[in-house]
């Protein structure tokens, strides 16, 4: 049986007024993320990944509208008033973003960074903030506590400073941290460090995750399931061994085939031409133009999702293909 889900997204679209049409840039994407489970939310740059992200957290930028569903523990999201908002935001949810840098004010110490808003939503007070900061940062890696809170963010490294939002994350104990692309800016030498300092993390407390990224390796080795974003659009879902033993989507085939093998020679094998927005994809599938098993029929309709051997996929071929899918992605 499938737990109860935690954060639930339902036919969600997203859509930005453009001269005087609309374009979409998430189509009927659903997913849902169990308590303390972690998912991975996986596609090419341009998918709508970070869209659907500040979807979830009401932080759309202004011109883009949501329509669909978005519950956490059973409420919803889109209907919540300031008052539910800023409570969602500052103890229900919590997010790290991509670069800290863009979003951390540089003119504002690590202490008033980190206690700002806990103070602030009166869930501690200043002290109170400060020792939990002090105890947080010493369980990522971040020695000298004291001496860190009272310097400015160009002072610490970028490694350093994503430990430093991932306390600022778990400060207020979230249950959902929406990590969007929490590693992609760092150095590769540190971006295994931070990743682990994370998952260790979230594990020891049992707070979920929805975590975003372009690499469907990291993705599946860090996550429990998957879902597999193309064009706006969720084409595959499952557990995150399924899908990467098994793939089911020829998108997530090709995800697959077009990485670089750690494990011996591999030929790497391109998926051709190149990725679209959703408001580029025709009536049909989205991925037929880039797909080798496109039929006139996935030409001219839009492929729902549906179950198969457990696992959500859209694709109107998937039975006849899942076999040899398998064959060229092994
Ligand atoms: N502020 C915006 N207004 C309109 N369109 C946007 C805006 N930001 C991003 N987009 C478009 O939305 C689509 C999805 O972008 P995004 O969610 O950032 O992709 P990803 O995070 O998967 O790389 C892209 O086509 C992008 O060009
Ligand atoms: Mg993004």
């Amino acid at each position: 049986m499938t737990p109860p889900s935690l954060f639930t997204l339902d036919d969600l679209n997203l859509r930005v007024r453009h001269r005087r049409t609309e374009r979409t840039l998430v189509r009927d994407a659903s997913l849902n993320v169990a308590a303390a489970e972690s998912v991975g939310l996986v596609g090419e740059s341009g998918s709508g990944k970070s869209m659907s992200i500040k979807s979830a957290m009401r932080l759309l930028p202004r011109g883009v509208t949501a329509e669909g569903r978005i519950e956490f523990d059973g409420r919803d999201v889109l209907s919540y008033n300031r008052a539910d908002l800023a409570h969602y935001r500052s103890r229900d949810v919590a997010m790290i973003h991509q670069d800290p840098r863009a979003y951390i004010n540089p003119t504002r110490t690590i202490s008033q960074f980190l206690t700002e808003g806990a103070v602030h939503t009166g869930q501690m007070s200043r002290d109170e903030a400060i020792e939990r900061a002090c105890a947080l940062m010493a369980d990522v890696g971040i020695a000298g506590a004291h001496r860190r809170l009272e310097q400015f963010p160009h002072q610490l490294s970028g490694g350093l400073l994503q430990r430093v939002m991932i306390v600022a994350a778990l400060l207020p104990s979230p249950r959902l941290i929406f990590a969007d692309e929490p590693t992609t800016a760092l150095d590769v030498t540190v971006q295994s460090d931070v990743m682990a300092i994370l998952l260790e993390q979230i594990r020891d407390r049992h707070v979920s995750m929805l975590f975003v990224t372009h690499d469907l390796d990291l993705a599946a080795a860090v996550t429990d399931r998957l879902a597999v974003m193309y064009a706006g659009s969720i084409v595959e879902t499952g557990t995150s061994a399924e899908i990467y033993s098994r793939p089911l989507h020829p998108y997530t085939a090709g995800l697959l085939q077009s990485r670089p093998s750690t494990t011996g020679v591999h030929r790497l094998t391109a998926i051709p031409g190149r990725p679209i927005a959703a408001y580029e994809a025709d009536e049909g599938c989205s991925f037929a133009p880039r797909c080798a098993f496109a039929t006139d029929q996935c030409r001219t309709s839009r492929p729902r999702s549906r179950t198969v051997e457990g696992r959500s996929v859209a694709c109107h071929r998937v039975e006849e293909i899942a076999d040899d899918l398998k064959d060229r992605a092994s």
